[in-house]
């Protein structure tokens, strides 16, 4: 098939548990896709805490990336758009919203740990929206667990169907390489830090007495035992079931020795998927669509601290995006120019005159954006499956300083539009309910309302257990539900009524007295009625 620009657009994140490889696997994609010429120039979120002119004071303060940064490149004609996120699971809720932009993910293990907590959850959001997944099993240089072993563990722990498309040869100091069940060739290991290009031998079929020259006869028998038993347990690989997000296909590697994301980033490029349509409020958009369309998933603020200026990231979704050109923002029924849109290559930042499907544009924005905002060529719609997660943390802002109120409630809607915190207003006192994903942001919040809007504020602690969006088939229902439980009920940055319950046994209660109402853990929905997680 000839590439055209839409076809040959990769857009994907890497996702994995904090220390499992995701920093240094991203940054020898970069070095690979030729992006970045050095191990260690770009150490993707991580290591922009020591940049110079850095996007948040806070991140430099705190060595915790609290930005999602995309990284672009060009690869054997692919055009790759490696969106990160930041590994801290505090903004594990900035994660999710990432992968509303993507079409595919990376998803990284650690060999010596399998599969950890936030594997299980940032799935658990792949899941829902049916993103296609590829494995990459790291450190296999390190005293890992049986390779059988893992599998199973992903297959039963992340509910997905597993396929091996490279299988090791050994682990730990005993690692020599791993065969390439596909392409049929052995890729032999040796620790070396800098070495690109790897020792790669093709061979006919397992038979080969290649096999016993280059492993000598234990590992050659145990690759072929292994081999066999892999035909005989697992599907052959399909790129369909792939993309449809039921087989996910498994590399093994070493991503700090370079070893294995070549045959990774090779494979990923010729079977992801390029831009997928879209479900909006209205229609389904197709990328093949002539008229731009896209939407905004993540703001960052001050990348100026001289400026209140943040940047809006919107991903392409259809069409073809200009500079300069006028685009419809449908929330706020307004026409707005962009004249100077940015792309993002590795750690370099550059205006571009047009961007694809796939790719993501930063607009500056002097306020204009929430996340989930929509932009179009004048067609009024809205795209969906950016929804709000129930925060795990509640608390209520309180103002220090009476003669700064004004620019305490400025503060807190404009962070909660970038999506630092998830803002509830509790109608009786207009009291104001901050939730999060961890701890850490109620302290980015202060920080940044202090330093940005000089407002000074605290948190004190809530007893709310989970935001629950309700629907109710029933409206008298709905509205005894609405009037007896109104203490319990805030409205969200929409104005949407959300029940804030204070533990399972208060959602319990509420589903027994009301049977019709059914109760979300996220703000879109279709059939999550809410059950324990
Ligand atoms: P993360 O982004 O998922 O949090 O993980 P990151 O890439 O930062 O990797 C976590 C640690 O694991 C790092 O060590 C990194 O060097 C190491 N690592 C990554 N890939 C491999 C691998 O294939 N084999 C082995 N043995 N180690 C690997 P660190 O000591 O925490 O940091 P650093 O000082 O090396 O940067």
């Amino acid at each position: 098939m000839k590439l055209n620009e839409l076809t040959r657009r990769r857009t994907f994140g890497i996702i994995s548990h904090p220390d499992a490889g995701k920093t240094t696997l991203t940054e020898k994609l970069l070095l690979f896709g030729g992006a970045i010429h050095t191990a260690g120039a770009v150490k993707s979120n991580k290591i922009r805490k020591t940049a110079t002119s850095d996007f948040m004071e806070i991140e430099k303060q705190r060595g915790v990336s609290v930005a999602t940064s995309v990284m672009g490149f060009e690869y054997n004609g692919y055009k790759v758009n490696i969106l990160d996120t930041p590994g801290h699971k505090d903004f594990a809720e900035d994660t999710y919203r990432t992968l509303t932009a993507v079409d595919s993910v990376i998803l990284v293990i650690d060999c010596v740990k399998g599969v950890e907590e936030q594997t299980r959850k940032l799935m658990e959001v792949c899941r829902m929206r049916s993103t296609p997944v590829i494995v990459f099993i790291n450190k296999l240089d390190r005293e890992g667990r049986d390779p059988f072993s893992l599998l199973d563990e992903l297959e039963r722990e992340l509910g997905i169907h597993t396929r091996p498309l490279t299988w090791p040869i050994g682990i730990g100091a005993r690692f020599q390489g791993v065969y390439n069940l596909y392409k049929k060739q052995l890729e032999l290991f040796s620790p070396n830090k800098t070495r690109i290009s790897e020792d790669i031998v093709s061979i006919d079929n397992v038979a080969s007495p290649l096999l016993d020259e280059h492993l000598g006869p234990d590992s050659a028998a145990r690759l072929r035992e292994d081999a066999g038993l892999i035909e005989g347990s697992y599907e052959p690989f399909n790129g369909e079931h792939y993309r449809d997000a039921y087989l996910a296909p498994v590399f093994f590697g070493s991503a700090i020795n370079n070893f294995g994301v070549k045959e990774l980033l090779e494979t990923f490029v010729t079977i992801a998927p390029s831009p997928l349509p879209r479900d909006t409020t209205v229609r389904k958009v197709d990328p093949a669509e002539k008229a731009f369309s896209g939407f905004i998933f993540k703001i960052h603020a001050n990348l100026d601290p001289n400026h209140r200026d943040r940047i809006a990231f919107c991903r392409v979704c259809s069409g073809r995006f200009e500079r300069n050109k006028y685009y419809y923002h449908t929330r706020l029924d307004k026409e707005l120019r962009f004249g100077n849109p940015t792309s993002f290559m590795a750690n370099e930042k550059s205006i571009i005159e047009e961007a694809w499907p796939g790719d993501v544009v930063g607009l500056y924005d002097t306020g204009n954006f929430k996340i989930g905002d929509t932009l179009t060529e004048g067609e009024h719609l809205a795209f969906k499956g950016i929804p709000s997660f129930s925060p795990e943390i509640f608390k209520e802002l309180v103002n220090r300083n009476p003669f700064k109120s004004k620019q305490l409630d400025k503060g807190i809607r404009q962070l909660t539009d970038e999506g630092v915190a998830q803002l509830f207003i509790h109608r009786e006192g207009n009291r104001r309910i901050v939730g999060t994903v961890g701890n850490l942001q109620f302290e980015v919040i202060q920080f940044r309302l202090l330093h940005e809007y000089g407002a000074e504020c605290a948190f004190e602690s809530l007893n709310i257990y989970k935001a629950c969006w309700f629907t109710c088939a029933d409206p008298k229902q709905l509205e005894r539900f609405t009037s007896l439980q109104g203490r319990h009920i805030s409205y969200d940055k929409d104005d949407h009524p959300v029940f804030m319950a204070e533990g399972t046994w208060s959602l319990k209660s509420a589903q027994e007295m009301f049977p019709e109402m059914e109760f979300h853990f996220t703000s879109e929905f279709k059939t999550d009625v809410a059950a324990e997680r």
